[in-house]
């Protein structure tokens, strides 16, 4: 393999330049040609990508964003859009393409690998952790720090005041952000999809904690389809018991920031892998790391099958928030 193409995908997260610094490295150490694709499949159906040496990457691996620029790209969801990108790719000798993204950039990937005989391989990056085949995905643990750290904001003034705070984070259709950012920050209660709870039990659920002498308590809520839901749930709390409450929606914030330490080791050595996977004949699958270890699975696996949260903190959480 002589020419390998990269490009960032959907959502930012951070980590995805130190994914990118480590991709484009370990390329140059095996005397292949790195190509950076700017603004994901959108930048990639205009041709619009340049070749990034050793400099390129200088002192991005503390940056949040992406150097290479994202977007979410309907056009790619269309056979005349893919077919534009296969063109491209092919004139300009890109014999292997990494893809760094979520769910959205592996189905994108995964019609492209059939529909061209390019090695096309995926690197888990999302803040929403909410990709199987990996135990993490690249820019969750930064965001769970940052949404650790508005909780802990908020803790202060919610006590200060004796007040009830919803906090709505980021996931999408998925509550890890929401679990482990409420387990670490003592959240009272959770709101996530893979744990309905109706208003009428949110309500029992609070009305318990306050006669068992809490004054104050902070509910996460996870985001879903629609962003803000947690005004609607705080007005239907306060109209059925009487609370009253502050709602605070974290947002893009979570999505910026230097990477923790964690992000980025994880991100080095899944870009490592990416290209190690792309000299080993790994093509059509996404590399991850499952339980330390290294892991390549098939990209269609990695949203068609469903990652669950861990049972085990699931339990935790219900025990914890009591
Ligand atoms: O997928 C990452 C994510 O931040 C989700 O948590 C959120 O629902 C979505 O992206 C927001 O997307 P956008 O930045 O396009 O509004």
């Amino acid at each position: 393999m002589r020419k390998i193409g990269i490009l960032t995908s959907g959502g930012d997260a951070p980590g995805m330049n130190a994914c990118i610094r480590a991709a484009v490295r370990i390329s140059l150490s095996h005397k292949i040609e790195m190509i950076g694709i700017k603004w994901g499949f959108a930048g990639l159906i205009r041709g619009d990508m340049e070749p990034l040496d050793r400099r390129v990457v200088t002192n991005i691996i503390h940056q949040g964003g992406t150097i290479l620029g994202t977007a979410r790209c309907p056009e790619f969801q269309t056979e005349e859009g893919r077919a534009l990108a296969i063109d491209i790719l092919k004139r300009s000798g890109i014999e292997g393409l990494i893809l760094i993204g979520g769910d959205g950039t592996f189905r994108g990937g995964t019609l492209l690998s059939k529909e061209c005989d390019l090695s096309v391989i995926g690197v888990p990056g999302t803040i929403d952790n909410d990709v199987f085949g990996t135990d993490y995905t690249i820019g969750f643990d930064t965001a769970i720090n940052t949404a650790l750290n508005a909780i802990d904001h908020i803790r202060d003034t919610a006590t200060a005041h004796d007040r009830l705070f919803f906090v709505e984070v980021m996931g999408r259709h998925t509550g890890f952000i929401a679990m482990e950012s409420g387990i670490a920050g003592g959240v009272e209660e959770l709101l996530i999809p893979e744990i309905p709870m109706s208003i009428e039990d949110l309500c029992l659920r609070l009305e318990r904690n306050f006669r068992g002498g809490k004054k104050s308590a902070i509910v996460v809520v996870a985001e879903t389809e629609q962003p803000g839901d947690s005004f609607r749930i705080s007005k239907e709390i306060k109209d059925k018991a009487g609370f009253d409450s502050r709602d605070c929606i974290l947002g893009h914030i979570q999505r910026g920031g230097s990477p923790t330490a964690r992000d980025r080791v994880l991100a080095s050595k899944l870009g490592a892998g990416a290209v190690r996977g792309l000299l080993e004949g790994k093509g059509g699958t996404m590399v991850g790391e499952i339980k330390g270890e290294i892991a390549y699975t098939l990209l269609k696996d990695t949203w068609e099958k469903k990652k669950r949260l861990h049972p085990d903190l699931e339990n935790l959480a219900k025990i914890m928030s009591d």
